[in-house]
């Protein structure tokens, strides 16, 4: 008796222990796989929660579920994700260190949905990031140093949000970024030293925002913008040498549908831009 429970617990630990330790080698219910896994497609097959992935996946697409709240760690076994799609998942808000364990991943979609809370750390461990998508969403504010762990940052697109104002610290650490999208917001103030860490910005589109004076000394720390999109702002003055500091860069400048009275004398610079 006692040698045969013994054995039937060996057996039971060989069979059970590759499940209980290593991550599930299978594809999840619903989802369609592709390369051993490499690729695991769950696109609107009702999820209410984050599925268990293997470290060989490198791309995840959750596009279209219902995942309302990104909590800490829910990609924990993911090591090796590169990509992650998660549009229209109805997720209101992501928690601090949510994507923990994500060192490699290099493209993050979070585009519409309904995010209006982001806690501090909510990217902690995003070191590779390239290219986060977080426009369509409830964004009212960014905490400071928010993007810090994304030294390789290289697109962010905020547009369609509720932002108010830009305040020193929100792009701490996001050296590299160079394109910045912030159409569609509320903004109505940009405080100087706001843009100060991202002072490489090649593209920056402002357009639809609330801003009725131009954000001159938090644009002076801008040295290569090549483009800049300023229209459908309640903007009556442009002042002089609003874009002195951009160099010889600026390629277009869009300043279409304002309330402009009044350029000061750089007015014969800027004119070669319009439309
Ligand atoms: C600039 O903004 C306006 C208003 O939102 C938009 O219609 C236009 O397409 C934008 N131009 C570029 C080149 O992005």
């Amino acid at each position: 008796m006692y040698s045969w429970s013994i054995g039937l617990l060996l057996l039971w630990l060989q069979v059970c222990i590759p499940f209980v330790f290593a991550a599930p080698a299978q594809c999840p219910n619903q989802c369609h796989c592709h390369g051993d896994l490499q690729h695991v497609i769950c696109d609107n097959v009702g999820l209410k929660k984050i599925p268990r992935i293997s470290e060989a996946t490198r791309l995840l697409n959750l596009q279209r579920n219902n995942l309302g709240n990104l909590p800490t760690g829910g990609f924990g076994e993911m090591k090796g994700l590169i990509s992650l799609h998660l549009q229209h998942c109805q997720i209101r808000e992501i928690s601090s260190q949510a994507f923990k364990g994500l060192k490699k991943l290099i493209y993050l979609y979070l585009s519409n949905n309904e995010i209006s809370t982001i806690k501090p750390g909510a990217f902690e461990d995003l070191t590779e990031l390239t290219y986060l998508y977080l426009d369509g969403n409830q964004i009212t504010s960014l905490p400071k140093g928010i993007f810090s762990p994304m030294v390789n940052l290289f697109i962010m697109q905020l547009d369609n949000n509720k932002l108010r104002e830009l305040q020193p610290g929100t792009f701490t650490g996001a050296n590299d970024l160079r394109w910045l999208y912030m159409s569609g917001n509320e903004l109505s103030s940009i405080q100087p030293g706001s843009l100060d860490e991202v002072e490489n910005l090649a593209i920056l589109t402002l357009d639809r925002n609330k801003l009725s004076t131009y954000p001159l000394l938090a644009m002076s720390k801008l040295r290569v913008v090549e483009e800049l999109n300023l229209s459908k702002n309640p903007l009556t003055l442009i002042p002089d040498h609003a874009f002195r500091s951009f160099g010889r860069y600026m390629e277009k400048l869009h300043l279409n549908d304002m309330a402009l009275e009044k350029m000061l004398p750089m007015l014969h610079v800027v004119s070669a831009f319009f439309p």
